[in-house]
C-alpha cells in the first residue's frame, strides 16, 4: 500500500437498522434451516477443520485416488486434500451420467437479439451433450500439441464454447487462463507472456450491444506486440483456435489458426479424463492489484472445486429444479466460480446470457427471467443502481414471479439498491444473498445462508464454514465491535489461491505480510454488535469500478506510456451508479497543451492498452501533482479533490503548495 488509508465509512450504511429474517416458508425448504444449524456447522468447521472438510469432500466429490492427508499448512503455501487425484471435468459431467440429471439442462444460453430485431438465438445442452462437447473439445486440443500442464489463453464471448473449453482444458489437464473479452491486445499479449501460454481459444468476434468485438483481430495484434528488449510478447503460442460466432471477417494464419468446427471433424467424443493430483494447476486469473502489472491468481484442483461446490449448493440453497442464473462473464471469477465449476459440479442447470442488460432495451432480464422461469439470480450492485435509474415500468412489464432467491456480489451494496433489490425483483419475498469474496479467495466468503441468517441491508452477514475473518488496526489486532480496521482471514481454506503464477515472493509480499499470520484482504471492513461484517470497500490502491476491479497503478502505467505525459495519479471518487468512477491527474510533457482533444487522445489510449473497463472518467491536467518529502504522490489528498470534498489533513509536508490551488481549481 502506498498510503496507510483508513476506509471511509458510507454513512448510510452506519445507520442501517433493518433486519430480515428468514422466511418459514423459505427455511423449511432450505439445506440450512436455521441459525443453530448454521452455528453448529460453522464451529464444527473450525474447531475440526479436518475432520470437517473430509466429510465434505468424501461426500461432495468423486475421487480417483484418495487423499492421505487433508490439509498440509506451511505459512503461507497451502495444500489440501495431498496425494488425493481426481478431474474437475469428471466432477462437474461424467459424475452426472448415469443419474436422472444426465438429460437435465446443464447450460441453458440466451444469445444477444439481433440488430435487425430478431429475437436472440437459444441453446440448451443438457449433462450429457455438454460432456460429449467438452470431450470432443478436449481430443482438439490434444491434437494440437496441448499436454497436461500446459496453459491455454481464452478470449472467447459469453457463449457456451467458453465453459466447454474451461472443461475440455481440465479434462486433460492443460491449465486455462480465461481473459475477459473487454480487454485489449497488449492485455492479451502481456497475459500470454507471463503465464507462456502455448495456444489461445477465440472467436471471430462477439456480440455486444449490437456492435462487433473483434476478439480474432485483437489476437493477431496481440501476436505482433512486442516486450522492450524487442521480443515478442506472445512467442510461445504455437496454435488459435477461432469458434465462428460473429461472421465477421478474420485473417486465418495458415499453420497457425484452425477453426473451431472444422477441427471438430478429426476427432471423437471419446475422451477420458486425466488423473490429476488435488493440488494440480487448474487456472489462472489475472486481476489487478497496487502495482502496475496484473497478478496471475493461481487456483488448483481439488480445494477449488470443493470450496465453489459448497458455497454454490448453500449459499443459493439449489435445488433440484432451480433455474439458476448468475450474469457475470465468464472473463472474472464470478463466472468461474458460479456460471461454470459451482453449479456443473452440483447438477445444476446455469444459464448464460451473451448480451448488455440494456440491449435492445432496459428489461432485457426480466425478459429472460419470465421467458425461462430463472428462481435464483446473481448480479452486481451496479447492475441494480442501473435498472433503479431506468425505472420500475422495465420489470413490471414481465411476470418475475419464479424468482425465489437473490444475490449480490463485486462491490458493497447500497441499502438503498438492496430494497429496491428486495421489493420490486424480488417482490417482497425472496432473500437476499450479499456475498463478500475475491479472486483470490475462489469462492464465497462471507454471506448469509438463506435460510439460516436473518439480512441487514449492505452487510454480507457471517462467513461461511471454515472462514476465519477478523478486523484489526494497523498493528495487526482486532479492533472492538463497530470500529473500522482492515479485513483479514485467519486460517487456510480449500479455495484459497495457491500463490501468484511464477511470482512467490510476490505472493508472500502481497498477501502475508501486512498483518501477522493472516491473509490480508485490501478491504475495510466493520463488523457490528450482532458479530455481521460489512464491507466498506478496498483500503489499498485498487478500484472497483462498475463491480471491475482495477489498480490505479495499471491505470497510470498505461497513461505515462503516452508519450505526452510526463505524470499521472489515478484516484477514485464517489460514483452513484458505478459505485467509484477513475479520476485521472495528469502533468503533461513540456509543451503540451492540455484540451479536449489530449483528453479524449488519453481516454482512448487507456482503452486501447487495458481495455474499455479502465477507461478513466474524467481528466484533470495539474502542473505537478502533490508529494510528500519522500516524493510520494498525495493520493488522499488527490481523493479529496476528485470527490470535491474540503481539503482535510495536514498539508504541510507538500513540496509545492501552490500546486493543490491549481488542482482544485482545474475544470473538467
Ligand atoms: O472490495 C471487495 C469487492 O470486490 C473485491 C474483489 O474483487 P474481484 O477479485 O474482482 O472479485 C469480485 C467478485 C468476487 C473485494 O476485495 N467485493 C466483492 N464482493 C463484495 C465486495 N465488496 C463488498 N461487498 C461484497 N459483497
Amino acid at each position: 500500500m502506498r498510503e496507510n488509508n483508513k476506509p471511509t465509512a458510507i454513512t448510510s450504511v452506519l445507520h442501517e437498522k433493518r433486519v430480515f429474517p428468514p422466511t418459514k416458508g423459505f427455511s423449511s425448504r432450505a439445506h440450512i434451516k436455521s441459525l443453530a444449524q448454521y452455528r453448529k456447522l460453522y464451529n464444527e468447521s473450525i474447531k475440526s477443520p479436518d475432520r470437517f472438510w473430509a466429510k465434505q469432500a468424501k461426500n461432495e466429490l468423486t475421487w480417483f485416488k484418495p487423499w492421505k492427508k487433508v490439509l498440509q499448512w506451511k505459512e503461507p503455501f497451502v495444500r489440501w486434500f495431498v496425494g488425493g487425484q481426481l478431474n474437475v471435468s469428471h466432477n462437474c459431467l461424467d459424475r452426472w451420467l448415469d443419474t436422472l440429471t444426465a438429460n437435465k439442462a446443464a447450460l441453458i444460453w440466451e444469445g444477444e437479439p439481433a440488430t435487425d430485431g430478431k429475437p436472440g438465438e437459444e441453446r440448451v445442452l443438457t449433462y450429457k451433450q455438454l460432456h460429449r462437447e467438452v470431450c470432443r473439445f478436449a481430443n482438439v486440443l490434444k491434437r494440437n500439441g496441448v499436454h497436461k500442464g500446459d496453459r491455454v489463453l481464452i478470449y472467447l464471448p459469453m457463449v457456451p464454447e467458453a465453459a466447454i473449453a474451461m472443461l475440455g482444458c481440465a479434462r486433460i489437464g492443460a491449465v486455462h487462463s480465461v481473459v475477459f473479452g473487454g480487454f485489449s491486445a497488449q492485455s492479451v499479449a502481456d497475459r500470454v507472456f507471463d503465464s507462456q501460454a502455448k495456444l489461445i481459444v477465440t472467436a471471430d468476434g462477439g456480440f455486444r450491444r449490437g456492435t462487433v468485438i473483434p476478439l480474432k483481430k485483437n489476437v493477431d495484434e496481440a501476436l505482433t506486440l512486442k516486450a522492450a528488449n524487442g521480443d515478442l510478447l506472445a512467442k510461445s503460442v504455437e496454435k488459435v483456435i477461432v469458434l465462428r460466432r460473429a461472421n465477421n471477417e478474420v485473417h486465418i494464419a495458415e499453420g497457425r489458426d484452425v477453426w473451431w468446427h472444422r477441427e471438430l471433424d478429426y476427432v471423437d467424443a471419446e475422451c477420458a479424463a486425466e488423473r490429476m493430483d488435488s493440488e494440480a494447476p487448474l487456472f489462472i486469473l489475472y486481476t489487478s492489484g497496487s502495482t502496475g502489472k496484473p497478478k496471475g491468481i493461481l487456483h488448483t484442483t481439488g480445494g477449488y472445486l470443493l470450496g465453489v461446490k459448497l458455497t454454490h449448493k448453500y449459499v443459493f440453497d439449489i435445488q433440484d429444479a432451480d433455474v439458476y442464473w448468475c450474469t457475470a462473464d465468464v472473463g472474472w471469477v464470478t463466472g468461474h466460480s458460479y456460471v461454470v465449476y459451482g453449479p456443473l459440479a452440483n447438477g445444476a442447470t446455469s444459464l448464460m446470457y451473451e448480451g448488455a442488460p440494456n440491449w435492445p432495451e432496459p428489461d432485457r432480464f426480466w425478459r429472460i427471467v419470465a421467458k425461462y422461469g430463472v428462481t435464483v439470480l446473481y448480479t452486481a450492485p451496479t447492475a441494480i443502481r442501473a435498472f433503479m435509474k431506468w425505472g420500475t415500468e422495465w420489470p413490471g412489464k414481465h411476470d418475475l414471479s419464479s424468482l425465489r432467491l437473490l444475490g449480490t456480489v463485486g462491490e458493497p451494496i447500497n441499502p438503498e439498491a438492496w430494497i429496491w433489490y428486495h421489493e420490486t425483483i424480488g417482490g417482497k419475498r425472496c432473500p437476499i444473498v450479499d456475498t463478500w469474496w475475491q479472486t483470490e479467495t475462489g469462492g464465497i466468503m462471507i454471506t448469509p445462508l438463506p435460510g439460516a441468517i436473518a439480512t441487514k441491508p449492505g452487510s454480507a452477514t457471517l462467513p461461511f464454514f471454515g472462514v476465519v475473518p477478523e478486523v484489526v488496526d494497523d498493528e495487526g489486532k482486532p479492533v472492538p465491535r463497530n470500529t473500522g480496521g482492515k479485513l483479514v482471514i485467519r486460517k487456510p481454506w480449500p479455495s484459497m489461491l495457491r500463490g501468484i503464477w511464477g511470482d512467490p515472493r510476490r505472493y508472500k509480499e502481497v498477501y502475508w505480510s501486512e498483518v501477522k499470520r493472516s491473509y490480508f484482504t485490501g478491504d475495510g471492513c466493520r463488523q457490528d454488535a450482532d458479530g455481521y461484517y460489512w464491507i466498506v470497500g478496498r483500503i489499498d490502491d485498487v478500484l472497483n469500478v462498475a463491480g471491475h476491479r482495477i489498480g490505479t497503478a495499471e491505470v497510470e502505467s498505461a497513461l505515462v506510456s503516452n508519450q505526452k505525459v510526463a505524470e499521472a495519479a489515478v484516484v477514485g471518487r464517489p460514483d452513484e451508479l458505478k459505485g467509484q468512477a477513475l479520476v485521472a491527474f495528469v502533468t503533461l510533457k513540456s509543451g503540451v497543451k492540455p484540451d479536449h482533444a489530449i483528453r479524449d487522445e488519453l481516454r482512448q489510449h487507456v482503452a486501447k492498452e487495458i481495455g474499455p473497463v479502465a477507461r478513466p472518467d474524467d481528466i484533470r491536467f495539474a502542473e505537478t501533482l502533490p508529494k510528500t518529502r519522500s516524493g510520494k504522490i498525495m493520493r488522499r489528498l488527490l481523493k479529496q479533490i476528485a470527490s470535491g470534498t474540503e481539503i482535510k489533513g495536514d498539508t504541510t509536508t507538500l513540496e509545492d503548495f501552490s500546486v493543490l490551488a491549481k488542482l482544485a481549481q482545474s475544470e473538467e
